[in-house]
């Protein structure tokens, strides 16, 4: 379920890193300040930690480096083989937000960057819902994404990109499922959960939703 992008990312899987340095104008701004978002995801997280959308393993590397113990889903086939090579030490499932393998004790933080927005809104409620039942007390999912201020802010920063030629990115703006604040405060809120929202570059936030 919301596997719908899976083959784009598997043609993805061999430039992603190029894209995430800042090598694809269209996307520069949306991967800005990229290593310091994942490494103040990684400060975040502690204990047993489930990671989403591994991408190419560059959040699981920060992790893996804090000494965390992490199980990365990931439905890509390419991106998983590309963050094995890299990095053959981490424990790599196929899986995705809604259906993966439930680990038999207890989750501390959940965490992804780059990813929720591919879930419906109707999704991303199904999901944060499991992950309120599979998180211990005090237990934090951690996000970083595109996350729009509002309606009109969704309006004004699609825009701005259709103005700078930026055609591939509004498409993505536009299709995708990136949601507004109020939206997702919504839905970590019916499940139990204390959340902030840090903006940390033009597109991205930092979402910490600590289970209560
Ligand atoms: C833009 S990349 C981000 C990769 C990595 N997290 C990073 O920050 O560089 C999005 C990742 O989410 C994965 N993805 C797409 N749909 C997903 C879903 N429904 N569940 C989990 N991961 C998904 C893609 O395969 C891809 O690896």
């Amino acid at each position: 379920m919301g596997r719908e992008f899976i083959d784009m990312f598997d043609e993805w899987a061999e430039t992603y890193d190029d894209t995430v340095t800042g090598q694809d104008p269209q996307y520069k701004e949306v991967f800005d300040k990229y290593n310091e978002i994942l490494q103040a995801v990684a400060d975040a997280a502690d204990g047993y930690t489930l990671e989403f959308g591994v991408g190419t393993g560059n959040l699981s590397e920060k992790l893996l480096a804090k000494g965390l113990d992490v199980t990365g889903i990931e439905p890509s086939k390419e991106m998983r083989e590309h963050a094995s090579r890299k990095f053959p030490q981490l424990q790599l499932v196929d899986g995705d937000f809604l259906s993966f393998p439930v680990p038999g004790h207890e989750v501390s933080a959940i965490v992804s960057t780059w990813a929720f927005h591919h879930l419906t809104d109707e999704e991303k409620e199904q999901a944060i819902s499991a992950y309120a039942k599979l998180l211990s007390k005090g237990g934090k999912i951690i996000f970083a994404d595109t996350v729009f201020s509002g309606a009109e802010g969704r309006s004004k920063l699609i825009q701005e990109e259709q103005d700078k030629g930026h055609d591939r990115l509004v498409k993505d703006l536009t299709t995708e499922y990136y949601t507004t604040m109020q939206v997702l405060r919504n839905i970590f809120q019916t499940h139990g959960f204390h959340v902030t929202f840090k903006q940390m570059n033009r597109f991205v936030y930092l979402i910490t939703a600590e289970k209560a």
